[in-house]
């Protein structure tokens, strides 16, 4: 029988799922372990063959292999929606050009790969001029989450997510308050979100770093150690999957290593790789000035985790000069109990900051987009499957509920009590790694932030000044309305004499 009449033979599938690499596999196994018959296509077929024999596998699954991109189409019910999941960029405009051509007017095109929500924006005016309806949806939670719960950011039609939502809503994680699922809004809304999402996921694993270095080197706790002390924050206000993960890491020996000495964490190169996410977000703050240190030192520090040879050369140089990179931890005088639970509180602390700057990043965007972002909705689909699920997402949402125009989560008064508590602690640990030349540029960019917010009067008076002074760009004052300007150089000069 030719192809497309084989397809015709089958019964429909209700969705469709092109580019079958680690998340596309897991995803469609999921929408077909959700009851949901799906068909599913890659250009390199043995891909197909592949995802075929693994839903057969996993219980006889209502997956069907397509194997070029006309049957593939022909094999959904109308109106069509299908997901792809490519690398970003170029390829998934090759994969909608070619599945595009036997699409129909109402058909959906979902795009689930972690692209930049303007690439989104482009398509979506592409795919109207067709008739053609588009979401561009995050999907975190990496393959775990995609076979078994992600957390799905769609922006994009609306349409075209009421025509898959009951999917979506069975495909994506649960809490105990629904899926972590919603519309997120037009437009690359979806895209910019996950883009957020990642940007806080750069900054909470930098300040997991960190507490980790602190741990380590000023209180010298063993692997052990920190696996214990991990697993414990992990039953407490940090619970959260990064630090779960953590928790197992330092308990994982080094397989390559004969005699059974050696966690493999120690053993692996200090140089953190990104694909341009967490990038894109630091992008994104300084283009709409908000400020967002804690994310931004996660990038910088990324940066110079890459420099390893340099790194190496300048250790050699202080050394010669005096200053050796020596760490006879523990560092003496240190209460270790003390320190964990400080490091504890630093590291919920500067998280809280952390999420305060991507919270305000996706309201200035949504302002200037009219996107009509729920932040309180965004931290619950937050709450699980997502790579930053993490039970004090609960406690954000809330925060946004009770507060919808919040100006600044850390003005919240649950938080901000919480903030205050743990301040001394905070000041603590990034003081003493400040003092032992541990450099702790996340959690000292969260104190930075939140000592600068707080603050009701700032330095910047003066760096008015030092404006209107070279520059005549004016200054406002405390006392009246207006733009002021002042001969600054004659009234020195005046006043020397
Ligand atoms: C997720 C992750 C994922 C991301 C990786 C890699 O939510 O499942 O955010 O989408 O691609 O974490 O990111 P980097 O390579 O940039 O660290």
């Amino acid at each position: 029988m030719e192809g497309g009449a084989a397809a015709a033979a089958q019964a429909l599938s209700r969705i469709g799922l092109a580019g079958l690499a680690v998340m596309g596999q897991n995803l469609a196994l999921n929408v077909a372990d959700k009851g949901f018959a799906i068909s599913v296509y890659n250009r390199t077929t043995s891909k197909i063959d592949e995802t075929v024999e693994r839903a057969r596998r996993e219980g006889q699954l209502p997956l069907f292999g397509q194997y070029n991109p006309r049957d593939f189409v022909l094999s959904i019910q109308k109106p069509r929606s299908v997901i792809i999941l490519v690398k970003a960029g170029a390829p998934v405009d090759q994969t909608i050009a070619a599945l595009s051509e036997h699409m129909e007017p109402g058909d959906t095109i979902i795009d689930g790969g972690n692209e930049w929500y303007e690439n989104t924006e482009r398509r979506i005016s592409e795919a109207s001029a067709k008739g053609l309806l588009y979401l561009g949806m995050g999907v975190s939670g990496g393959e775990d989450g995609a076979r078994n719960g992600p957390s799905l950011m769609p922006g994009g039609s609306h349409q075209a997510y009421l025509n898959v939502r009951d999917i979506l809503e069975k495909v994506a994680a649960q809490v105990e308050d629904g899926p972590c699922v919603t519309y997120i809004g037009e437009g690359g809304s979806g895209n910019f979100v996950k883009m957020v999402h990642n940007g806080i996921e750069y900054g909470d694993m930098q300040l997991i770093s960190e507490a980790y270095d602190v741990l380590k080197n000023v209180g010298g706790l063993s692997n052990s150690e920190l696996a214990d002390i991990f697993a414990e924050w992990n039953t407490g206000e940090l619970e959260s999957f990064l630090i779960e993960i953590t928790a197992d890491i330092f308990n994982v020996r080094d397989e390559e290593e004969t005699g059974n000495k050696g966690e493999l964490v120690d053993k692996i190169l200090d140089k953190t790789g990104m694909k341009g996410t967490g990038k894109w977000t630091v992008q994104q703050a300084a283009e709409l000035s908000i400020a967002a240190p804690t994310i931004a030192a996660s990038l910088d520090s990324r940066y110079m985790s890459g420099l390893k040879e340099e790194r190496q050369n300048a250790a050699q140089i202080f050394k010669k000069e005096g200053l050796e990179e020596d760490f006879s931890s523990p560092i003496s005088g240190v209460d270790k109990k003390r320190l964990i639970d400080d490091v504890r509180q630093a590291l919920y602390a500067s998280k809280i900051c952390s999420y305060a700057q991507g919270m305000n990043l996706l309201r200035a965007k949504s302002v200037e987009k009219g996107w009509g972002l729920n932040l309180g909705e965004l931290a619950r689909i937050w709450k699980g499957g997502c790579i930053i699920r993490a039970v004090f997402l609960d406690r954000i949402k809330k925060a946004y509920q009770r507060n919808p125009g919040l100006a600044n989560l850390l003005v919240d008064p649950e938080f901000a009590r919480e903030m205050v508590a743990r301040q001394g602690g905070w000041r603590r640990v990034v003081g003493l790694a400040i003092q032992n030349g541990i450099s702790v540029p996340g959690m000292s960019a969260s104190l930075q932030y939140f000592d600068t917010y707080r603050r009701s009067r700032l330095p910047a008076n003066l760096v008015q000044a030092q404006r209107d002074y070279f520059g005549a760009h004016t200054y406002e004052r405390v006392d009246k309305e207006g733009a002021f300007h002042t001969e600054w150089s004659k009234l020195a000069r005046k006043a020397r004499i």
